[in-house]
């Protein structure tokens, strides 16, 4: 049940691809766009969400001969190798499957024999039965208050996935307040401090292993703050852990029956679909969370059923690679048209950089060809007056996601109208640019005639610069959830494209140690 071990560059459909770059390599998206059935033609559908991925250096050969490469590495078989449980996480010797914390279905997937889903869904019910005790007030604090505030204690994927959906989410948020500490920096953690009351607080530590530097020193320091007003016996009022180290949260001081359950078949930065989602449940209402998780589970199918020619985020890969390794594009960026969605590019450095940052290939000898892309990003409009001059008219090559909505959530129409307009031009003039002769007119119809020998180069736009449209209805828990799973299911096609193995992080560890070792020697 292992993965296949399968150099992409040996493959056939690699060596089509090189000759085929070779020769289309100064392809025009602009001449491409021509074509009246370009549009239609190079665009996918999935209920509230349509891709357009017309606006990229790409022809029908192009995709025909990408998902030829994903046939000869056997992705299909890739994919459905994680979706039933085999130890595709070799290197931890660890099975992969946030898809199952998600599925409605009752087909059993078993972990050394025994069905993993009924675990699932007692957790899933402990979930909302906490939440709806908190949120409706009848959890109470030591002092019999209600509680107000939730501060989540947490660091990479026990942060990031919570941190970014509560802030995604906002509009459907409750009366609770939800703080995130993660740093190790304690001017973060005391920031957060004066904005409690111990009487009213629950403090939610979200540890996979519970030994994390930054979780359990934040954890310490807010307990002894706590303790400062409460005693030792309010605790299990207070804390509560998400965790698969029952021992260290035991000795932490938490009650048994306030633990929720982590599993190792589940990655820290695939994870908010489980318990260490329960900062979201608490923040939106558990049907709100179970919305999300549809939202992925709807994804999942797709990218299960599928076939690569119709399969968005098996697309979005094969584009990805065909710019990181025959254009030699160094990074990528992802740029939501909502401010709801500011924290999505932080998350998804981890997700993506932590999963496909690998020098290694599967038989671990060293890579001869280019793997992770380098993920940033920011909101629209804002990053517009910041960093897209450079995309635009800049000398490196940045696909770019625009993630974009078509109804805004307060109905704002005007806002919304010029949202859009932005979304929309900044693909149009990534894509067509501006041409000598367009600036030249311009210039002479603007009475400027006088500034064109000074100015034409520039004001010249070269174009030719691929995006992808992302487009959804509307923010939703459940459109949330399809899009977070995208992504998810983008990077494991990389990986597996790549030869490597995106769900280990070996290249943590190096920094941690040596952190330990100068903290004892100073
Ligand atoms: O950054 C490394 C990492 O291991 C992540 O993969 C993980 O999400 C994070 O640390 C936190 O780990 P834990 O949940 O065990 O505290």
């Amino acid at each position: 049940m292992a993965l296949k071990n399968i150099n992409p560059t040996k493959t056939q459909a690699w060596g089509k691809l090189t000759n085929h770059f070779n020769e289309n390599k100064n392809i025009n998206i602009k001449d491409l766009c021509k074509d009246k059935n370009r549009t239609a033609d190079f665009s996918l559908e999935l209920g509230d969400l349509s891709v357009d991925f017309s606006k990229n250096r790409i022809t029908k050969e192009t995709i025909g001969l990408l998902v030829e490469l994903a046939k000869e590495v056997d992705l299909k078989d890739a994919i459905e190798k994680q979706y039933v449980g085999a130890v595709i996480n070799v290197t931890e010797g660890r099975e992969v499957l946030h898809t199952a914390l998600r599925s409605n279905s009752e087909e059993p997937i078993l972990i050394d024999g025994k069905n993993i889903k009924p675990q699932i869904q007692t957790a899933l019910r402990k979930i909302r039965s906490f939440s709806n005790k908190v949120i409706s007030g009848k959890w109470k604090g030591y002092s019999g208050k209600s509680i107000t505030d939730i501060v989540n204690i947490g660091i990479g994927g026990s942060d990031l996935g919570p941190d970014m959906v509560v802030e995604s989410l906002q509009y459907y948020k409750n009366q609770l307040t939800t703080h995130f500490v993660s740093n190790v920096d304690g001017d973060h953690v005391s920031e957060v401090i004066k904005k409690l009351n111990p009487e009213t607080t629950l403090f939610v530590i979200v540890s996979k292993t519970f030994t994390t530097q930054e979780t359990i020193t934040n954890a310490e320091t807010l307990k002894n703050w706590f303790l400062k007003s409460a005693t030792i016996f309010d605790i299990p009022k207070h804390f509560v852990a998400v965790s698969t180290n029952l021992e260290a949260v035991d000795n932490f001081g938490i009650d048994k029956a306030n633990v929720f359950p982590m599993w190792n078949w589940v990655g820290g930065r695939f994870s908010l679909w489980s318990a260490v989602g329960l900062s979201i449940s608490l923040s939106v209402g558990y049907d709100n969370y179970r919305a999300l998780l549809d939202g992925a589970e709807e994804m999942d199918l797709h990218y299960k059923n599928t076939d690569f020619e119709n399969n968005i985020p098996v697309i979005l890969a094969l584009l990805s690679v065909w710019y990181n390794n025959f254009y030699e594009a160094e990074t990528e960026a992802v740029l939501p048209y909502s401010q709801y969605l500011k924290k999505l590019p932080d998350y998804l450095q981890q997700a993506i950089m932590e999963s496909n940052g690998k020098g290694v290939d599967r038989n671990g000898d060293t890579i001869d060809y280019q793997t992770g892309t380098i993920v940033w990003g920011s909101t629209g409009t804002n990053m517009q007056h910041a960093f897209m001059q450079l995309v635009h008219q800049g000398t490196k090559l940045i696909p770019a996601d625009f993630i974009g909505y078509k109804e805004s959530l307060y109905g704002l129409t005007d806002h919304h109208k010029k949202l859009m307009a932005n979304y929309h031009g900044q693909i149009e003039a990534l894509a067509f640019g501006k041409s000598k002769e367009e600036v030249y007119l311009e210039l002479k119809f603007s009475g400027e005639e006088d500034k064109i020998a000074k100015l034409l180069p520039f004001k010249v736009f070269e174009g030719n610069r691929p995006s992808n449209s992302v487009l959804f209805d509307k923010l939703t828990p459940h459109s949330l959830g399809k899009l977070i799973a995208l992504y998810e299911h983008k990077i494991y096609t990389q990986g597996i494209l790549w030869n490597i193995y995106s769900y280990d992080q070996f290249g943590v560890e190096l920094g941690k140690e040596l952190a330990k070792k100068l903290l004892n020697t100073h």
